[in-house]
């Protein structure tokens, strides 16, 4: 304990050992297990070149950034049908061989949700109110099933949230997925620290830590050991999304197959962005290698800029769903490879703290510096990089916010809207308003049918058919 008190107090964090002295035995512990577990060295770092450096270099990048190319939908005016056919073939044949694996990022503390639990046990469909998580593992046992073989899920979690993660899936029996196919790991830590770069303290003895991005689950799948066991498994695939989209398709064969055809790294979809300011990543290219540029960082004349035929220029706007291979993660998770590392981004925000006084101090203003990777900026390393265009009414309505855009309102219309296009394509009579959300709210379950034509059998195999009525629940 002492040694790594006096290391901090050389490198200038003796503050975070000011209460010390004050703390019961098992308080010091926790207070130095804590300090053990943060590199200094790269603290330091981050310090110098982020919290005190030049700052926003927006502007700086504008000229040398191009939208990123992507492969159009099927049915787009130059899309490519036959292409599509193939990829799908190559997804399914792997998938059936049991190549893939499902992974979803849900370390995050969901602030704007104004939500208290891990958001995945948030309930969002607009009958049974099933949660995020009921919701994506009904989609992979679904695919297990068409395929024949279980897909093993990875969750990522924080300290924040893991407990009560795992408490949630134990309480509700895995929501019928084999336990031992569901595999939850904690991601990293990083310290926040004041404008001058002195890490602060949440308690006098405990350091202000917060999750260090999805980016860190790269590092996290290889430190946990899940890597290793994805290959001892046969796994070479891993379909990624976040906890946020009750749309995603967790498992798209499509997708796949591209990912496969292209020999590609780290592959992804794109939705053309509805408006200039939609709060997405956009898709650009930068010395020939494909990036994500974040809302927050696209200058602002390039986000307005229109192509001649009108459209948004940079409007591949990026989802958050890509399939990563093994190897990649690899490695940039295990940081062998020194010439790529996920770079840090710094988010100026309100963290309370305690003085050296010993007194909690509740800023008004941002006052602190948390440090996150973005798992995006994998995509400059990866080679053979493919990003496909998706349909945004079948993949994409994230919950993000309490009320308007990305809430749990307009989310639940989109699952609605997506059961009425099936519904009408099987032949059913349904009333909808102009906007395509149907006039009674039922649900379908994804192993009832988890696409257009798998509605359409399922019903069709039905003995009686229920009329769609308020409450309605296919199972
Ligand atoms: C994110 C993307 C944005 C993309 C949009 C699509 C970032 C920085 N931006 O925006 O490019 O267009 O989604 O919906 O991600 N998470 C962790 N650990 C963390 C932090 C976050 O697991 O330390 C998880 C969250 O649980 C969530 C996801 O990452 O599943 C997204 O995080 P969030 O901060 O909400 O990103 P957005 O700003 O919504």
């Amino acid at each position: 304990m002492e040694s790594v008190r006096q290391t901090f107090e050389e490198k200038g964090q003796g503050q975070v050992f000011a209460h010390f002295d004050s703390l019961s035995e098992d308080e010091q512990k926790v207070l130095a297990a804590e300090a053990a577990e943060i590199d200094l060295e790269e603290l330091d770092q981050l310090v110098s070149g982020l919290v005190k450096g030049s700052g926003s270099k927006n502007e700086d990048i504008a000229d040398s950034l191009a939208p990123a190319e992507f492969i159009p939908l099927p049915d787009a005016e130059n899309g490519n049908p036959a292409l599509w056919e193939e990829a799908l073939k190559k997804g399914e044949a792997a998938l059936r061989a049991g190549r893939v694996a499902a992974f979803t990022v849900a370390g995050g503390q969901g602030t704007r949700l104004g939500y208290d639990g891990p958001k995945g046990t948030f309930g969002v469909t607009p009958v049974l109110q099933k949660s995020l998580f009921q919701v994506f593992a009904e989609k992979i046992l679904a695919s297990s099933k068409i395929y024949g073989k279980p897909i093993p899920w990875y969750i990522l979690t924080s300290v924040i949230n893991h407990d009560e993660t795992v408490a949630f899936f134990e309480e509700n029996d895995y929501f019928g997925l084999p336990s031992e196919k569901v595999h939850f790991f904690s991601q990293g830590l990083m310290p926040a620290v004041d404008g001058e770069g002195k890490i602060l303290l949440a308690e006098k003895g405990r350091i202000a830590l917060s999750p260090d991005g999805h980016g860190g689950a790269l590092r996290a799948l290889v430190r946990s050991g899940s890597i290793r066991e994805m290959e001892a498994d046969g796994i070479d695939i891993i379909s990624y999304f976040q906890v946020d989209n009750p749309l995603v398709r967790c498992i798209d064969p499509a997708f796949i197959g591209f990912h496969l055809l292209n020999h590609s790294e780290l592959s992804s979809k794109m939705v053309p962005k509805a408006y200039p300011e939609e709060k997405v990543g956009v898709f650009c290219e930068k010395d020939d290698a494909a990036l994500v540029v974040e809302y927050s960082d696209l200058p602002e004349r390039l986000a307005q800029e229109k192509d001649d035929a009108g459209n948004l220029r940079f409007r591949a706007g990026s989802i958050a769903i890509h399939v990563f291979d093994r190897n990649f993660i690899e490695r940039l998770g295990s940081g062998n490879d020194e010439s790529a590392r996920l770079p840090f981004h710094l988010a100026n925000k309100k963290v309370a703290y305690v003085d050296s006084d010993g007194n909690t101090i509740n800023p008004d203003e941002p006052n602190a510096f948390k440090f996150e990777m973005f798992v995006f900026d994998a995509l400059p390393f990866a080679k053979n990089p493919v990003i496909i265009e998706t349909a945004r009414e079948d993949d994409f309505s994230p919950v993000k916010n309490a009320e308007g855009v990305d809430s749990p309102q307009t989310s639940r219309d989109d699952q609605l809207r997506q059961y009425a296009r099936w519904a009408k394509a099987a032949g059913i009579e349904l009333d909808t308003d102009d906007t395509g959300v149907p006039r009674v709210n039922f649900e379908v379950s994804p192993l009832f049918g988890d696409n257009a034509e798998r509605f359409a059998a399922s019903w069709e195999a039905l003995s009686h058919k229920p009329a769609l009525a308020d409450g309605l629940v296919l199972v």
